[in-house]
């Protein structure tokens, strides 16, 4: 492993040495026609499904197919981050293939008009988005000569990692196992408490520095103070060299909202070697920001001054950022401007009527608490088989994960020094002894799920 590691490492420095881009890993992209709605017969509607396809190690007789259930982004913003998958194909011989979510980079259902109206918008819930992969796994089984017999495993990370679950829990005649990566399937009304969540992103600050979390603490009430008036408003907007200045209250809102993103996905790409997923960062970023909040004695513009360090770190790791903008999602890589709209799905019981009210102003549509436990379970798994749930727990997001053994089947893997999905990622040098454990057990869960699918099979 290691010595691949070297000879692809050495590749790559050759091809960035003839000032050629380095691609780590190659795929072709495909498209599939699919229906908006798989579950009535009032619209005949369709749209065009992107989808990647590497075949290179695939054993065409049969070979698994390593199934990525895609999430809310761009679908090889996805293939660029789940190197595991990359990794082991290989050695199980197996075909990947990265299915994009619908709505997402450019599989849009109804072009620019796809997240205006519910009309359009309605069609975004993930029960749709599984039937998507139905219909293209069992295309491809249909089409590609040897994959009639192909078992196929389902890989996904956060709401991937929830789809690929659900995935196996619905289907488990279409796909033969699941890797569950920091699926957060608890984390909801009546399952998890929702101040889990941010208990654990403050936890993780803590650890790093007990004065970090408290200077994070105390800056929401030194913003509140400084906005208050038109001196304070242009002196914050110049300090901390935002893009647009700050005008009024509302945007002082937007503000703290973007503050609120950054420190969570910090926690949650907590990684152990720099990485570039939610935005460009360091190796453990956290410790990084932390390392310029040490003095939570200072008040006011001095402690907000000191944050903007901190805040650095994350919009600005490539020195290439000309301005702070907090109009703009903290996570740009994903581009998931339809997250908000599929996160109905996650009521917010501290004020489920200012939730609500929201989701109506816009989308135009009322969540219904119950509706993922009943479409899919979540109270115990037991009648579910064959699911890896994997939760790192430096990860906020594992407050609502399944982070106990359910059955033989449905197993869980905790992982201590982990952030979010840092199994699905290839492997690397800094990796922590415990991803490295989590990954040989979802690797020997994958060769009984392929083996148990063959002896079915040959019985058959
Ligand atoms: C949406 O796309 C259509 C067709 O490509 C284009 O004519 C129109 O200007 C676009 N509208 C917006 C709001 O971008
Ligand atoms: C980003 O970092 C570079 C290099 O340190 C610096 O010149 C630039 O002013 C920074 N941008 C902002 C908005 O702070
Ligand atoms: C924080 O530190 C405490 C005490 O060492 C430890 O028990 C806990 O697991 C740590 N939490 C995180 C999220 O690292
Ligand atoms: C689940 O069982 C496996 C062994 O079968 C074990 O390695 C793992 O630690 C268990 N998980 C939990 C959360 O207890």
């Amino acid at each position: 492993m290691a010595g691949r590691m070297l000879l692809g490492a050495f590749w790559c420095l050759m091809l960035v040495l003839v000032l050629v881009p380095c691609y780590a890993y190659k795929y072709k992209t495909y498209f599939m026609t699919q229906r908006v709605d798989h579950f009535s017969f009032a619209n005949d509607d369709t749209f065009l499904q992107r989808f990647l396809i590497n075949d290179e190690h695939w054993d065409k007789n049969g070979g698994p197919i390593f199934f990525y259930a895609g999430n809310e982004g761009d679908i090889t913003l996805f293939a660029e981050n789940t190197g595991f998958m990359w990794d082991i194909a290989p050695e199980f011989k197996a075909m990947i293939v990265f299915g994009e979510h619908r709505y997402y980079g450019i599989s849009e259902p109804y072009g620019n008009r796809s997240l205006t109206v519910p009309k359009y918008s309605g069609y975004l819930t993930s029960e749709q988005a599984l039937e998507d992969y139905v219909a293209l796994l069992s295309y491809l089984r249909f089409v590609i000569e040897g994959a009639q017999t192909s078992p196929v495993i389902v890989f996904g990370g956060s709401y991937g990692g929830m789809l690929a679950a659900w995935f196996r829990i619905k289907y488990p005649h279409i796909v033969q196992g699941a890797i569950a990566a920091s699926a957060p399937v608890r984390q909801f009304t009546d399952f998890t408490p929702c101040d889990k969540f941010g208990q654990k992103v403050t936890e993780d600050f803590a650890n790093a520095s007990a004065s970090c979390a408290e200077v994070i603490r105390k800056s929401w009430g030194a913003i509140n103070s400084i906005t208050a008036n038109d001196e304070g408003l242009a002196w914050l907007s110049k300090t901390w060299k935002l893009c647009k200045p700050l005008k009024s209250t509302a945007d002082v809102d937007t503000l703290k909202a973007y503050l609120m993103d950054v420190w969570t996905n910090l926690a949650m790409v907590d990684y152990p070697y720099p990485a570039n997923f939610l935005a460009p960062l360091p190796a453990y970023p956290v410790k990084v920001v932390c390392s310029h909040l040490t003095d939570s004695s200072h008040d006011g513009k001095a402690l907000l001054e000191e944050l903007f360090a901190g805040l650095t770190v994350y919009f600005n790791y490539t020195g290439e950022s000309k301005c702070l903008d907090a109009g703009q999602q903290a996570d740009v890589r994903l581009d998931d401007q339809g997250w908000d709209f599929q996160d109905f799905f996650e009521p917010a019981p501290w004020d489920f009527q200012a939730y609500t009210a929201n989701c109506q102003k816009t989308w135009g549509v009322t969540p219904r608490t119950y509706m993922v436990p009943l479409m899919y379970g979540g109270w115990s798994f037991k009648a579910a088989s064959n699911i890896v749930f994997s939760n790192g727990l430096l990860d906020p997001w594992s407050t609502g994960g399944v982070l106990w053994n359910v059955s033989e089947s449905v197993v869980s893997v905790i992982i201590p020094e982990g952030a979010h999905h840092l199994d699905l990622r290839s492997a690397n040098p800094a990796d922590p002894l415990s991803v490295v454990e989590a990954r040989r057990l979802e690797k020997a869960h994958i060769t009984k799920w392929i083996q148990e699918f063959k002896q079915l099979q040959g019985a058959a």
